[in-house]
């Protein structure tokens, strides 16, 4: 899909992951609007960005996300590019011991209710212009088929966020596409310097399902441009 006048917005922007990927988007062409929780975060990634616009909006609240939503339709008009990217880690809450309702329910909220918030809105919006492409950043932690002990919050957040990739993908029309994508393990504040890819090859699989032809898949969980199990 090529950039020109297209709208793309990306969430938890400021840095890591998002940023990178507006980094690659606006290269190709894209509008990109960097969407970031507070308005010290867009500014700071407006700033290492050096281009495109922001805007403040925190996923885990209802009434940002509208009025993100509210905004972009008045500013904008259409939304050609989603990049569900904001997400937390959720280390103190890595196990059954630790891991009570209240911890586990912000998890959910952060990271997966927060897509599902976007998507809301953003789903309808594409299906009545036709096209649009919808990235949910997600964890091979996430994956059923490889699911295991520790990092229980995070864990069940990000195949929740699967689930939702699968369900939404079921309601897109026309040229419309919901994937989930796994960057790898990428040097990230998340990942951490001992991870062994850069944002550059993390960010390119995410931009690779944002950018995909019309004849590309959807509903589907991408690491790389290259299928994985659920
Ligand atoms: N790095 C990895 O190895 C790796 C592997 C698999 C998946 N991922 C996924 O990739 C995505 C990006 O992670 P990253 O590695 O780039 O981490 P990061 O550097 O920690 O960035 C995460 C971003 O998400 C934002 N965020 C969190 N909660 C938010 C909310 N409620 N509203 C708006 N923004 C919010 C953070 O902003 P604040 O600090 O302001 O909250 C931050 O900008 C995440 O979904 C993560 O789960 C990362």
């Amino acid at each position: 899909m090529a950039g020109t006048n297209k709208v793309a917005v990306v969430t938890g922007a400021s840095r890591g992951l998002g940023l990178e990927a507006c980094r690659q988007m606006a290269a190709k062409g894209f509008h990109v609007v960097l969407a970031a929780r507070t308005a010290d975060s867009v500014a700071a990634g407006l700033k290492a960005l050096g281009e495109g616009e922001g805007r403040v909006l925190d996923v885990s609240d209802d009434a940002s996300v509208d009025a993100f939503f509210d905004w972009l339709a008045a500013a904008h008009g259409r939304l050609d590019i989603l990049v569900n990217n904001a997400g937390r880690w959720f280390g103190e809450t890595a196990s059954l011991a630790n891991a009570d309702g209240p911890a586990m329910l912000s998890a959910l909220s952060n990271n997966s209710v927060s897509a599902w918030r976007m998507m809301r809105r953003a789903v309808p919006l594409m299906n009545a212009a036709g096209h649009g492409r919808i990235v949910n950043v997600s964890s091979g932690l996430g994956q059923l088929s490889d699911m295991g002990g520790g990092s229980a919050a995070y864990r069940v957040s990000k195949a929740a966020l699967n689930a939702m990739t699968i369900v939404a993908a079921h309601e897109a029309k026309g040229d419309v596409k919901v994937n989930a994508v796994c960057p790898g393990w990428v040097r990230t504040d998340m990942g951490g310097k001992g991870a062994p890819l850069g944002v550059e090859e993390g960010a390119s699989g995410i931009v690779w399902a944002a950018t995909l032809p019309a004849d590309g898949p959807n509903g589907g969980f991408f690491r790389h441009g290259k299928r994985i199990e659920w």
